[in-house]
C-alpha cells in the first residue's frame, strides 16, 4: 500500500492529542498552550501529517510572544523553534517543507528576516546542514542557551547548550 502524501498545515486545538499521541512533548500542556498562542497572533505551530500520523513539526515565535528570545530581539527577526522529523521520515524532505511554510507565516506576518538557535553538539549536525543548506547564516555566538522543562509531574527537566544564532534574510 502507498504512503499517504504528506500534508503541511497548522496545528488545531482538536488535533493537539493526535499530534502528542505520535510526537509527544515533555508535558500535556505545551501544545494545547502554542495553539493559543497562534490563536493570539503570536506564533504558528506547524505539523506534517502523513495520514493520521505527525511526521514533523516546528513553531514560528513573533514579536510580543512571551518566549521571543534575546536573539531574536538582539537580530530584529522572527524565530523558528523546535524543528523535528520523527525518525522513521527523515531524509524525506519534511525538515525542509516544515521551514519553508514557517518562512512564509512569517513573511505574511510582516517579518524580513527570519532566526533560529542550533547547538554546535554531534547530534545537531543534520540540523546545521539543513539550514546551511536552506541559506541559514551565521549571525551570533556562540552562546549558552538554557530551559527547564516541566513535566506533568510538576518536576524540571533542565536542558542547555552551546549554540549559533542563524539568520535568514527572506
Ligand atoms: C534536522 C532534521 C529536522 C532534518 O529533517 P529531515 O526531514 O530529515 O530534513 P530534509 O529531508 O528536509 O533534509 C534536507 C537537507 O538537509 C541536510 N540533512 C538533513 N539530514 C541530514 C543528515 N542526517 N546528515 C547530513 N545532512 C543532512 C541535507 O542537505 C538534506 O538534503 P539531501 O537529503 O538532499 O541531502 C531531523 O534530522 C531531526 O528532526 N533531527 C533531530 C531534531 C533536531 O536536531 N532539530 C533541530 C533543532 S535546532
Amino acid at each position: 500500500m502507498s504512503e499517504a502524501p504528506v500534508e503541511l498545515r497548522r496545528l488545531r486545538a482538536e488535533e493537539v492529542a493526535r499530534f502528542q499521541s505520535t510526537m509527544p512533548s515533555w508535558n500535556a500542556h505545551e501544545y494545547a498552550h502554542r495553539v493559543e498562542m497562534q490563536e493570539r497572533g503570536l506564533a504558528v505551530q506547524l505539523v506534517a501529517w502523513v495520514g493520521d500520523v505527525a511526521a514533523g513539526r516546528g513553531m514560528l515565535v513573533l514579536a510580543g510572544h512571551p518566549e521571543w528570545s534575546a536573539s531574536a530581539f538582539r537580530e530584529g527577526c522572527a524565530e523558528i523553534r523546535d524543528v523535528g522529523v520523527a525518525d522513521p521520515f527523515r531524509r524525506r524532505g519534511i525538515g525542509s517543507l516544515v521551514i519553508a511554510g514557517l518562512e512564509r507565516e512569517a513573511a505574511d506576518a510582516g517579518a524580513d528576516r527570519v532566526g533560529l538557535s542550533v547547538a554546535l553538539g554531534l547530534d545537531e549536525a543534520p540540523a546545521r546542514a539543513l539550514y546551511e543548506k536552506l541559506g541559514y547564516r551565521f549571525a551570533h555566538g556562540p552562546f549558552v542557551q538554557a530551559a527547564r522543562l516541566v513535566g506533568d509531574d510538576g518536576a524540571g527537566m533542565p536542558v542547555a547548550g552551546v549554540c549559533s544564532y542563524l539568520v535568514k534574510q527572506l
